[in-house]
């Protein structure tokens, strides 16, 4: 039980793991098309309301949760239910976050990251020098398109992971955030100084700060605390795991409040390297998630240092997944580890098997199995009106299901069952102030506000449907794209509109 017993060596240790965890592809991926298809700054003002009000406590709640268990998620709950004298059925929320959601979003994550990965070769080696809308996208079709490619590129991103977690808190993760955090931060700088210098800087920050409010609606409201669940990590289990290795003397209110400002920091600044390109080269700031694949590698493709500026953008993408995979993956290995009496590699290794394996099903849902779609004949599974292939299922289930779920669960368990007392022993706190404010908002406010996106994003079909976040979306259509050259001229068309 080496998870169990180990513990962040220091308070930059932990700070860096917990912001590698939420700073991913969330944040350089999903954030900036996200954005571009929901109005931009509208979407942008009220992701950083829902980080605020409902996201912070919740991520407090899931530290506390963490430090006073100092389990695994599961056993962790099981632990303060018990201390509460509550039902111990509550862990079936650690189960439902960290075996299925956790395991379940590294398996798609993984695949993406893995295209990353292909895509820093790509760069680097001058693969999109003069490439055009039309040669950009051949290139999206062409990797989708090969199986062989995707799967190896998505064995190599989750053996890296397993390898980290394998090592253990203070050897692997801690070691990894350690060096990797800093890199992240100083590649991001230098990208916005180049998108300041060399795109249309001002033309993105009327983009993401000057907001129409006429652009919010449901869906908007919607993606947006989507967009925060998904982005500080909530919902999975990660950061009880990551507060279970929390020395007692540090801070988790404040510690929450940094972690929750460098990840809004960070997503603002990826906007800001991306928009300007974006831009400069008249493209579209709402293609989607074929944003970063498709329409960046023609801005770089076409500037003055785009192949080391692109390359330098294709690593920071790779770092911020691979820091964020890890965090996936940790809650369940904890777990095996405790439950199963395994070895942490063993466990490191047979979660990243089990992620490996249920990627397989993104990888050729995208292609070879794209037309085989589960339940379409039953006309139940549909999103956004059409049927949906595996891999838009499990992206659906695990972020529009599982995160809001488990979250609201855990909002109810620490809001409404565990013992005053010993939450603001946890987070040493006095009564009234701060304690009180973060004490109403996990009781009553984030239970209301998830319980309301829940009904809204279950309700049938249409605009309350929140699914764009699926990257598979978009390789499906890619994967048609490749097989007729005229569909190709089509979805260009569509997305530069
Ligand atoms: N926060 C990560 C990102 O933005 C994703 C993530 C979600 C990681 C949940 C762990 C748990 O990419």
């Amino acid at each position: 039980m080496a998870g169990a017993h180990e513990q962040w060596s220091s308070r930059l240790a932990f700070i860096f793991a917990a912001v590698g965890s939420a700073v991913g592809l969330g944040n350089i991926w999903r954030f900036p098309y996200m954005a571009g298809e929901n109005g931009g700054a509208a979407f942008v003002l009220v992701y950083i309301g829902f980080i605020a009000v409902v996201g912070l406590p919740v991520l407090i709640a899931e530290l506390t949760v963490g430090r006073r268990g100092k389990l695994s998620p599961t056993n962790s709950i099981r632990k303060l239910s018990e201390e509460s004298g509550s039902s111990s059925k509550w862990g079936w929320i650690g189960h439902l976050a960290s075996l299925t959601g956790g395991l379940g979003l590294l398996s798609l994550y993984s695949v993406i990251a893995g295209w990353v990965l292909a895509y820093i070769i790509k760069t680097a080696t001058a693969t999109f020098v003069g490439v055009d809308a039309a040669g950009a996208q051949a290139m999206v079709g062409a990797y989708v398109g090969s199986p062989g490619t995707m799967v190896f590129w998505h064995f190599i991103f989750i053996s890296l992971t397993v390898f980290v977690v394998a090592r253990g808190i203070n050897a692997g993760l801690e070691k990894v955030v350690t060096y990797l955090m800093p890199i992240l931060f100083l590649l991001l700088l230098v990208l916005v100084g180049y998108a300041m210098a060399a795109g249309n800087f001002l033309e993105a920050l009327s983009y993401l700060f000057t907001p129409d409010f006429s652009k919010i609606n449901g869906t908007v409201l919607l993606n947006a605390i989507g967009q925060a669940f998904f982005s500080l990590s909530l919902g999975l289990g990660t950061m009880i795991a990551y507060g279970a290795y929390l020395p007692k003397s540090i801070s988790i209110h404040r510690s929450a409040a940094l972690i929750a400002l460098a990840d809004t920091g960070v997503a603002l600044l990826a906007g800001l390297a991306i928009f300007p390109l974006v831009f400069a080269f008249g493209l579209s700031p709402s293609s989607g998630p074929t944003l970063i694949f498709e329409v960046l590698p023609i801005a770089f493709g076409q500037m003055p240092g785009g192949v080391v500026f692109g390359t330098m953008f294709f690593v920071l993408l790779g770092i911020a997944a691979i820091t964020s995979s890890i965090s996936m993956l940790e809650p369940a290995v904890s777990w095996f580890e405790e439950k199963q009496g395994i070895t942490r590699v063993g466990a490191a290794i047979f979660g990243g098997t089990l992620a490996f394996v249920v990627g397989l099903l993104t990888v050729f849902s995208s292609n070879e199995w794209q037309s085989i779609i589960p339940l379409a004949s039953l006309g139940v599974v549909e999103i956004n009106g059409n049927p949906a292939t595996y891999a838009e299922i499990i992206s659906f289930i695990v972020s529009n299901l599982i995160m809001p779920v488990a979250s609201l669960m855990l909002a109810i368990f620490v809001g409404w069952y565990v013992s005053r007392d010993h939450l603001r022993d946890e987070l040493d706190l006095p009564e009234g102030g701060i304690f009180e404010l973060w004490h109403v908002s996990i009781k009553y406010v984030a239970p209301v506000a998830i319980g309301v996106i829940l009904v809204w994003g279950l309700m049938p079909q249409g605009e309350g449907l929140p699914v764009e976040e699926a990257a598979p979306v978009e390789i499906s259509e890619e994967a048609q794209s490749t097989s007729d050259a005229s569909e190709i001229q089509e979805i260009s068309i569509s997305s530069t509109e």
